[in-house]
């Protein structure tokens, strides 16, 4: 009741409560970018109040609210209640505005005047800054998610408090400003415009979203009559019409899945130059960095190709799945994201089809199962949310790959069919709405008649899968299944595998729920010379052979009777146990060898993954084998890399294109002389002309490693050509690709200079993330030293974002001892927040368990045979 209550039992929450909820929120906003970099805003919100109270709480953060222009009415008409008090609670990012009176129930209007400054931490109302005719300009840009509304405006800034949004904007009359919603009306007073934006349907905080600067744009229509965007720095409109085609068949191909129009009258996509994530679904205005909405015909790489359109399917995804209907609660994100990463495949196969995407969405599998084997990995659903800076750190492999790929096995257990119709009616049962997980499963449940929650929840309530592991006896397949652990300890999950299995062939397929952790599956009704479970790898568990199924398999790979998929799995289980040692590093490698004719895209880019690992692994644990370990994966590699050669063929295909670029890279990376020589030759062709043919977009990033591989301290003038290059180029793909080299060489004193050029203002703070990724072997002692030394300037600079955890993993997880181990424990125990908190504990993880791995790699005695065997014999 209102008289009990205080300002201080609102502190400390992890949620606001809902006494008085928002219906529709007036805003203008005031952008100057010109010097203040200082926005003024005016927000009146409709609300309802639903329960007698004398307080309204509110978020807000970073916002000065203006003295006197607090106030509360019934209506238009009727008298202001002035409030007593507004207390700002910075820690909980609250307003509590108190009043000296209950306030009616029913309607109301809460008016705030506020002020606000223009970031540079790329969240929030915040500025970017592009070039325009040679001159530095600056664009205002919002990124709510999660929880960044409330530097904007104060709001109920949480999913569940949906409203309508009508937004106003004054601006100069020069530049364009996009909002969510079309401009409904223009007003011009001298040098600036006032825009006013058509009333939004009902949507979360979370999405709104205003862009203000300098554009060019490119347009078309969906088949429903839909104009789209795609705007670009001014000159380079050309750059997004790719982004536009796929924009506009996937809208097309959305209504038709969904079986829901799309909800708005317009579709804008807008590239940013300084953006933290990759891209941000605000409802029909979606932001991108320039790398996953630019396509440049000349100096982009097929891989960047794919990136736009993958990119693209998922931002639009989510207008249906978490715009229209939205996630009750953060502990649903991955109702949001593994649903959108999973959709987007869908749209991507359907408009690609020749990328063969639904095998590639392995890789994104691989790497929600490798995150998942931690003792340190979450639930799907993660319950324990305290703050809204620790949300940002679940936007991680787990809601993202281990979402998608629960949904895939789901929908392969219940058939594509029923599947799409159970999505279509949750879509329009929950649209202008909110859902939890089991809301989505209700609905399955009823279309399918199958116990959906039951399994599901399995899979989304505990962190963590299974290992089956399978043998044969007595006629009879044995199936035991256990928690898999990259430590290689046995967790005690258990969970509901859908199992399928094929025997000998692909026609017959036992399909059944494993929900004991002992079970006998008959096998007189199959035959085969090869037993392989989890067919076409669409389950989220291992498999675990003994070694007679083992070999059974390596033979099917090597007379070619598995699917791509299975090979890839096949490959993936046995490495992910050698990992966690349960299978020797010897046995691996001869797995390896009968990939010798691999030459599916997926499977091949995922050994060239794996070996550039087991590499800078037996660097640590066997250097005496290092040479004889680099042979053997250069001539499984260089066959194919010769048939492909440097320059692209008439007609090849994407996947040639891609594999081309990562198998010479990955030769550069393994310093393979004559591919090394080569590319420095075309290198320098291309700093002559940077439209010679010789360096096509897809090789560049492995000649930049070849640059970085043959540069040390005496001899720099390839790296110093490279940053030039880097300097020039006004792509920011090629930018990044630079980047991904630079860190790459072996000398550590040159990885330093790198890694101080990167804080340098010449590199965005949104691209530091990409110099981290190639740091060499022999560079990770000066990169740990140098994240030490400037980590207190690194956690100034990219604050509270998921940006900064990428400093930690990055680095840490180069490390293969556990006095490393310690050593990182160490240095955070005092500086760990909440929001690096997981980070930090899976990286010391990943370092442990690479210890383990490397005295397992160091007492493999057969090791060396094995690969002096395979390096002879070539088998
Ligand atoms: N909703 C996210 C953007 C986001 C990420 C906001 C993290 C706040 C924190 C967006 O839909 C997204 O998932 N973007 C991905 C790209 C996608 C293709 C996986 C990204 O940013 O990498
Ligand atoms: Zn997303």
């Amino acid at each position: 009741m209102a008289s009990e209550q205080s300002v201080e039992q609102f502190k400390s929450k992890a949620r606001l409560p809902d006494f008085v909820v928002p219906k529709l929120y007036d805003l203008f906003l005031k952008p100057d970018l010109s010097s203040s970099f200082k926005f003024t805003g005016a927000v009146q919100i409709a609300v309802d109040v639903v329960a007698p109270t004398r307080f309204v709480v509110l978020n807000a953060s970073d916002l000065a609210v203006k003295d006197g222009s607090v106030s509360f009415k019934k209506d238009i008409s009727s008298q202001e209640l002035v409030p007593v008090d507004i207390v700002t609670v910075e820690e909980d990012e609250i307003l509590i505005i108190r009043f000296n009176e209950v306030l009616p129930l029913g309607e109301g209007i809460l008016s705030i005047g506020f002020q606000g400054t223009l970031s540079d931490k790329m969240k929030g109302f915040y500025r970017s800054v592009y070039e325009h005719n040679g001159e530095k300009k600056n664009m205002a840009v919002t990124q709510f998610e999660p929880a960044d509304a409330r530097r904007c405006f104060p709001c109920w800034d949480e999913p569940s408090f949906k409203a309508k949004f009508k937004i106003t904007l004054e601006v100069p009359s020069e530049l364009v400003a996009l909002s969510n919603m079309p401009v409904i009306e223009e007003k011009q007073n001298g040098p600036l415009k006032t825009l006013y934006f058509q009333e939004s349907p009902i949507m979360s905080t979370y999405l709104v979203a205003v862009v203000v600067g300098m554009f060019d744009y490119v347009e078309a229509q969906s088949t429903d009559g839909i104009t789209v965007r795609v705007y670009c720095q001014v000159g380079k409109s050309n750059q997004g019409k790719f982004a536009l085609d796929v924009a506009v068949k996937t809208l097309d191909l959305y209504e038709d899945y969904f079986a829901v129009p799309y909800p708005l009258p317009k579709l804008d996509m807008v590239a940013i130059p300084d953006f933290a994530a990759g891209a941000m679904e605000n409802y029909g205005l979606v932001t991108y960095r320039e790398t996953a909405l630019l396509f440049d015909d000349r100096h982009s790489a097929a891989s960047n190709k794919q990136r736009v359109a993958v990119v693209v399917a998922h931002e639009l995804a989510h207008q249906w799945f978490g715009n229209l209907v939205t996630m009750e609660w953060w502990t649903h994100l991955w109702l949001n994201e593994g649903f959108a990463t999973w959709v987007s495949y869908l749209s991507a196969d359907s408009i690609f089809p020749e990328w063969n995407v639904w095998t590639q969405f392995l890789s994104e599998a691989t790497s929600g199962l490798r995150l998942d084997a931690l003792d340190g990995s979450h639930p799907i659903e993660v319950v324990e949310i305290n703050h809204a800076s620790e949300i940002d750190e679940i936007f991680d492999e787990i809601s993202y790959r281990k979402g998608a790929s629960v949904i895939r096995m789901l929908q392969s257990y219940l058939g594509a069919e029923i599947f799409q119709k159970a999505l279509a009616s949750y879509v329009e049962k929950f649209a202008y709405s909110n859902a939890k997980t089991e809301d989505l499963w209700a609905v399955l449940e009823e279309e399918s008649g199958e116990p959906v929650k039951k399994i599901m929840s399995s899979w989304t309530k505990q962190k963590g899968y299974p290992v089956v592991s399978v043998k044969k006896s007595d006629g009879k397949l044995e199936l035991d299944q256990t928690q898999f652990l990259s430590s290689g300890a046995t967790g005690n999950g258990q969970w509901i595998v859908p199992v399928t299995l094929c025997c000998g062939s692909y026609d017959v397929q036992k399909k059944f729920l494993l929900e004991d952790i002992h079970s006998k599956v008959d096998l007189t009704d199959l035959s085969g010379s090869w037993i392989k479970l989890n067919a076409n790898q669409t389950g989220f568990y291992r498999v675990n052979y003994d070694q007679e199924l083992a070999s059974g398999l390596k033979l099917a790979i090597e007379s070619k009777q598995l699917s791509a998929s299975d090979r890839y799995g096949v490959l993936d289980d046995s490495y992910a146990l050698c990992m966690a040692c349960k299978q020797n590093l010897s046995g691996l490698i001869s797995l390896l060898a009968a990939y010798r004719e691999e030459s599916e895209y997926t499977v091949l880019s995922h050994i060239i993954g794996i070996s550039l690992n087991i590499v800078s692994m037996v660097a640590d644990a066997a250097p005496e084998l290092l040479a004889g370990i680099k042979d053997f994966f250069t001539s499984l590699f260089q066959p194919f890399a010769l048939k492909l050669g440097w320059d692209p063929k008439e007609g090849e295909s994407h996947s040639d294109a891609m594999l081309r670029g990562e198998l010479l890279t990955a030769l550069s990376e393994l310093g393979h002389t004559d591919t090394i020589t080569e590319a420095l030759k075309r290198f320098n062709a291309f700093v002559e002309d940077r439209d010679t043919s010789l360096l096509p977009p897809d090789t560049r990033k492995a000649a930049y490693v070849a640059v970085m591989q043959t540069t040390n301290s005496s001899n720099k003038s390839g790296f110093e050509s490279l940053l030039r290059v880097y300097r020039e180029s006004d792509l920011s793909q090629e930018k990044v690709r630079i980047l991904g080299a630079l860190a790459s060489s072996p000398d550590p004193t040159v990885v330093l200079e790198v890694l101080n050029f990167l804080l340098t203002p010449e590199v965005r703070n949104q691209d530091v993330v990409h110099g981290l990724g190639g740091i060499s072997i022999e560079g990770r002692d000066v990169a740990w030293t140098w994240l030490k030394d400037n980590w207190e300037y690194i956690s100034k600079t990219w604050g509270s974002g998921f940006l900064i955890t990428r400093f930690i993993t990055y680095i840490v997880s180069l490390f293969t001892s556990d006095e490393k181990g310690n050593e990182v424990e160490e240095f955070f125990a005092t500086r760990t927040k909440p929001f690096i908190a997981r980070t930090i504990k899976q990286s010391v993880e990943r370092v442990r368990n690479n210890a383990n791995w490397a005295r397992n790699i160091k007492s493999d005695n057969s090791l060396g045979d094995v690969v002096n065997e395979l390096l002879v014999h070539k088998v």
